[in-house]
């Protein structure tokens, strides 16, 4: 089933003439983990405020085209049916803070209370986000005392807990360092299996490679390519273009430019391994390159 379809959607913000998005036009199935990416500026912070309803209501500017959420209008989608169910986590952590609420453990539990939720489901609830984001240890913590990759994982927990149907996340690994960034996209990953359609706004071509099942490509405020990670990243327009892709493709494009005719241009690490050590073997046993004679 389809949950969101923008259609031929163009939008400009109120101070600038150029539109920053044109006729951008994608769908995205129940379940999916999407991904869409694109280098800075491109427009996908913007895409998920309108997801969100805050373009054009809270941002202004100038919108044509449609969107539909759940089958419907999103025109038609009160801001409270929306927010039950569909959780926003934003790009930047300082802004998803309450500010407040004196713990972490409270901080979660915010939107809870807030719909009404009974006191022991509270706890039951943020405990096991807790323990999912590995955030016990500072659980009782002020929430503006953390660092950015703090703030990071308890934005997540915060919407996780609410249990939201689609989640719309914005570069949630912008502040984590290697270890963190895999952590967290262990649990996204994890959300999505089960049953929950996530849509991911992220810019590091390696995760997207990694995680996501259908990538929207962005490119200057259009949809340069939409399809499987594979069709996307593997897409030799984005090696012309010098555009951002996998290290491990623009190397794939790079050897056969040199002549080594690879079947097929790796886009994870482990598909590179797989792909190469075809030609390794047949160095080390024949001796001689592959490809000359
Ligand atoms: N509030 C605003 N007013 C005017 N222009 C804006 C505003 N927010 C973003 N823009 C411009 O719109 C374009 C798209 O921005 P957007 O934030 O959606 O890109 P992005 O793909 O999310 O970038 P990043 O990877 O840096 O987060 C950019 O040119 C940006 O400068
Ligand atoms: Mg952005």
């Amino acid at each position: 089933m389809e949950v969101i379809r923008m259609n031929n959607l163009s939008y400009r913000y109120p101070t600038t003439e150029e539109y920053c998005l044109k006729n951008v036009s994608f769908s995205i199935q129940e379940g999916e983990l999407c991904a869409i990416a694109g280098s800075n500026g491109c427009g996908k912070t913007t895409i998920g405020n309108i997801i969100r309803g805050l373009i054009p209501s809270f941002h202004g500017g100038e919108i044509e085209g449609t969107l539909e959420i759940f089958g419907k209008s999103s025109k038609e989608i009160s801001a409270d049916e929306k927010a039950k169910r569909i959780g926003f986590v934003f790009q930047n952590p300082f802004t998803q803070n309450s500010g407040i609420k004196e713990t972490v453990f409270e901080e979660i539990a915010f939107g809870l209370e807030n719909i009404g939720v009974g006191r022991e489901e509270i706890i039951t609830r943020v405990m096991d986000i807790i323990e999912m984001l590995k955030i016990e240890s500072f659980m009782y913590k002020h929430p503006l005392e953390l660092s950015g990759g703090y703030r990071q994982r308890v934005a997540l927990a915060s919407i996780i807990v609410q249990n939201p149907e689609i989640m719309v996340i914005d570069e949630p690994t912008s502040q984590l360092d290697p270890k963190g960034t895999e952590e967290v996209f262990e649990i996204i990953k994890l959300l999505n299996r089960q049953k929950k359609t996530i849509v991911l706004v992220e810019h590091k071509m390696e995760l997207v490679a990694e995680y996501a099942d259908h990538i929207i490509y962005l490119n200057e405020g259009t949809v340069l390519l939409d399809g499987t990670a594979e069709d996307v990243l593997a897409n030799e327009i984005l090696y012309k273009k010098n555009l951002e892709m996998p290290q491990v493709a623009r190397l794939g494009f790079q050897a056969r430019e040199k002549g080594l005719m690879i079947e097929k241009v790796p886009i994870t690490m482990d598909g590179a391994v797989k792909i190469f050590a075809k030609y390794g073997k047949c160095v080390k046993d024949g001796g001689g390159s592959h490809g000359e004679s």
